[in-house]
């Protein structure tokens, strides 16, 4: 028999730093590398929110039928609704996915089959995943400058001198907010710019929405989406629960397009056939729990307060940062948004800050700001002294 030939898999470098956190013994160890929100102890615990509708969910189900190809509707419907609430010059298309990767995949595939020949272009640095999932998809992919790591912000003249190479029918990724890996958000005044730029030169919005509500708030942090959505005809964006319901291993998110009626009403039957072709069905429990808090008033309210106490919580941490950081010039991680910041450390000084000082955090410098105790600020800010950090 031929050999049954796999070439080495890539690693991935988040998971071995999962093996050397677990690994490393010492008591003081920090781990800044996951990212996943954690509590003050340093847990990533089960919403209450989620608990009881859980709870519910157990007593009430009747079956575990199929539901269909895309999902559970009145899920799609009201976390639609949170996101786009009254869009009234658009069709919203949706489907339910496996978390906010299986969205961002469904929306890969959708542009594909409908641009085959036309480039997504991502902006640098971004999640790790992006490009590898959309060119999975068969998606052609370019990039543009996103962010300087030396002045902690955005660029946003080289992104739109970037753009300006795209042709009508190319594709633009954006992180609705909470940027991932820097933390740095577009202005609103930005977003405006960049719906014009989008509309005037016929791009693409492909809109990824994976920190709703860790930011500055769920409204707040809908501005810029909203904004793409009234001045770009056609829209897609993928959603993930995993962050804000805190269901990560559940798998819980949904694509959709805003559209005309007639592309809005093509999009949700195409939906249904690329998940057939990729996994047939999204699975079905978290879904179910997000609906039923969406639904339902007092879990409504009593998930937004738990969402509150995170954001909290982050922007303590960040803001603690900053003031703790000032004098090796941290100020910036106070006016960021979201769990990551991205430092600028070389590979050298990330290893001797794992090695050393048992601070753990990725390879690129990302930090996840949830990941640290108020209590250990201080021991951050020394290790990032002791390895010659100074912007
Ligand atoms: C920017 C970004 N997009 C999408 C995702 C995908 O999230 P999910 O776990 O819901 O697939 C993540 C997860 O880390 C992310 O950081």
């Amino acid at each position: 028999m031929p050999a049954f030939n796999l070439p080495d898999p890539t690693d991935d470098p988040l998971l071995n730093l999962i093996g050397r956190f677990r690994a490393d013994k010492r008591d003081n160890k920090i781990d800044l590398g996951v990212g996943v929100y954690r509590n003050d102890q340093g847990n990533t615990p089960v919403l209450a929110a989620v608990k009881s509708a859980e709870a519910v969910l157990f007593e009430a189900q009747d079956s575990k039928s199929y539901l269909g190809l895309t999902g559970d509707t009145e899920f799609v419907d009201s976390f639609g609704r949170l996101i786009f609430g009254e869009q009234a010059q658009r069709t919203i298309a949706g489907a339910q996915t496996p978390g906010g990767s299986g969205a961002l995949r469904l929306a890969a595939e959708l542009y594909k089959t409908a641009y085959p020949d036309n480039t997504l272009w991502i902006g640098l640095p971004t999640w790790p995943n992006h490009m590898p999932l959309t060119e999975a998809a068969g998606v052609n992919t370019r990039t543009y400058p996103y962010f300087s790591l030396e002045q902690q912000a955005v660029l946003f003249d080289d992104m739109r001198q970037h753009l300006s190479g795209a042709v009508p029918g190319d594709a633009v990724l954006l992180h609705g907010c909470c940027h991932n890996p820097t933390g740095a958000d577009l202005s609103e005044d930005q977003w405006q710019q960049l719906a014009d730029l989008l509309a005037e030169t016929e791009l693409i919005p492909i809109i990824d929405l994976a920190y709703h509500g860790l930011g500055r708030g769920l409204q707040q942090d809908l501005a810029g989406t909203r904004t793409i959505i009234q001045r770009c005809p056609q829209t897609l964006l993928a959603a993930s629960c995993s962050k804000n319901f805190g269901m990560y291993r559940d798998r819980v998110g949904a694509v959709y397009m805003a559209a005309d009626d007639a592309l809005a009403s093509r999009a949700q039957a195409f939906f249904g056939h690329l998940a057939r072709r990729i996994y047939s069905m999204p699975p079905d429990h978290g879904a179910a729990v997000v609906k039923l808090i969406l639904t339902d008033e007092n879990l409504t309210h009593e998930w937004q307060s738990e969402l509150n106490t995170m954001v909290l919580r982050i922007n303590t941490l960040r803001d603690a940062i900053a003031s703790a950081g000032s004098a090796l010039g941290l100020d910036f991680v106070g006016q960021q948004h979201g769990m990551f910041s991205l430092l600028p450390l070389n590979p050298a000084q990330v290893e001797s800050m794992i090695e050393e000082h048992g601070v753990y955090m990725a390879g690129d410098g990302r930090i996840n700001i949830a990941g640290c105790q108020l209590s250990q600020v201080d021991r951050f800010i020394a290790a990032l002294e002791a390895v010659g950090f100074q912007r």
